[in-house]
């Protein structure tokens, strides 16, 4: 299977990067091919819609991409939640997508998988729903998307956790089923399992607005532990001095994640 993977994280050996090589080898990838879009020049969409029937006016390196999307046997996509969102990198990416729509043909059917990565536990938001619906707007077969928790580079090979996330969707890019989660419960449209309760007796699907009436219960139950909670200022001055501390941790296990990083590093050349 010839993989390419598209990379949101502008760190080179970050952990997007350091993941999409680890699954493609998993995956036996024939060969693995990535870009690291922040490194690339790609230009905001002018919304001329120019590129539905002929080539995109703008220069840069799109067009290299897409290309290597389209002669992909199979495609990864990885990006960093920032801001509890997709970083910026992935978005302006998606942007510039009007011109999948000419190739639809060729894209529909091939198999994708993601990941996000997201340093706090519980802290990636809606970076995974952006990915979910990232891949779908690419007109690729979404066989599965996972968060990989971990914040300094190559942290996501110290929790034991994310081999396995990895190895199930390398699994699922070379065949295997789309990858769910036990009980999910999706829109019958798309699959999806983004909803937005806000109002009583209607829930809606995030991902393409179809609404459903349920009965539920008004009552929520807290699970204690969960969540991101960073809503008040004492809140936020206390996640700023994590932050700041970021640097002395990363002193700290500067050495484990180096052979880390190097223990894991798999074969992959970037475009
Ligand atoms: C500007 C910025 C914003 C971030 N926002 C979040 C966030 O909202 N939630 C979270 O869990 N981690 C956040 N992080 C941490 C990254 O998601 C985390 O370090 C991740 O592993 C980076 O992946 P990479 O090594 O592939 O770049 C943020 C990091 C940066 C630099």
């Amino acid at each position: 299977m010839k993989i390419f993977a598209i990379i949101g994280s502008p760190r080179k050996r970050g952990n997007s990067e350091m993941g999409a090589r680890f699954l493609a080898s998993l995956a036996s990838a024939e060969s693995f091919q990535f870009v690291r879009l922040a490194s690339k020049t790609i230009k905001d969409c002018r919304a001329c819609y120019r590129c539905l029937e002929g080539s995109c006016p703008l220069e840069d390196d799109y067009g290299l991409i897409l290309e290597k999307i389209l002669e992909a046997d199979g495609v990864i996509v990885a990006f960093p939640s920032y801001f509890f969102g997709e970083n910026a990198a992935a978005k302006r990416f998606l942007d510039r997508g009007l011109q999948f729509y000419r190739h639809f043909e060729t894209l529909r059917g091939k198999p994708a998988v993601g990941f996000v990565t997201a340093g706090m536990e519980f802290g990636e938001g809606y970076a995974k729903l952006a990915l979910d619906n990232m891949i779908e707007r690419m007109g690729l077969e979404n066989r599965g998307t996972d968060v990989l928790y971990g914040a300094l580079p190559g942290e996501i090979f110290l929790r034991k956790e994310n081999f396995g996330k990895m190895e199930k969707l390398a699994g699922a890019l070379t065949g295997g089923e789309r990858v769910r989660r036990e009980g999910e419960i999706s829109c019958e449209v798309c699959g999806y399992s983004y909803f937005d309760f806000a109002r009583e007796g209607t829930v809606s699907c995030l991902i393409c607005g179809t609404r459903y009436e349920v009965k539920v219960s008004p009552e929520l139950s807290r699970i204690e532990g969960s969540g991101v909670h960073l809503f008040d200022l004492d809140k936020l001055v206390e996640h700023r001095q994590w932050l700041i501390g970021m640097k002395q941790r990363f002193l700290a296990v500067r050495d484990e994640l180096k052979r880390v990083i190097a223990e894991n590093l798999r074969p992959g050349e970037e475009i």
